[in-house]
């Protein structure tokens, strides 16, 4: 396994001991938005290069802003990875948290009572059924 952990700045990462304890187990890549000084800016994104380059990409698992999680899924399907390999965690603004009162609709489905994780293609098949007409735009990540 293979964490890539973005934030906008190192003062808005989340999970410090679980950080450090991971970093001690598998590979961790971590990228900012606003770099500390003598860093590159980048997403984790920026960093699917390494992972692939090292092979025996099995599966994305992703949580975070939506737009980023379907910028990674698109390129790990343009990368090879199959729909069916990709899961994402997806947030929504959250009422009831019962399947009551449809602020959490994702076509058919309802967030806080079906997810919050979604096998990618049945994400998109749901997204389609519910209309849309295309994917959502992926500002600043594609
Ligand atoms: S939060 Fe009300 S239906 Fe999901």
């Amino acid at each position: 396994m293979t964490l890539l952990y973005g934030a906008r700045h190192a003062a808005a990462q989340v999970l410090g001991r679980e950080r450090a304890r991971w970093r001690n187990l598998l590979p961790l890549f971590e990228s900012f938005d606003q770099p500390p000084p003598g860093q590159r800016p980048g997403t984790p994104l920026d960093q699917l290069d390494r992972v692939f380059a090292a092979g025996g990409v099995d599966a994305l698992l992703c949580c975070g802003p939506e737009p980023l999680m379907l910028a990674s899924a698109r390129e790990c399907l343009r990368r090879g990875l199959p729909a069916e390999r990709i899961w994402l965690s997806l947030e929504r603004r959250m009422h009831c948290a019962d399947g009551l009162c449809g602020h959490c609709y994702l076509g058919a489905s309802y967030v806080c009572r079906d997810g919050p994780t979604y096998r990618y293609d049945h994400y998109l098949r749901l997204l389609r059924g519910s209309g849309a007409d295309a994917l959502p735009a992926a500002p600043g990540y594609c």
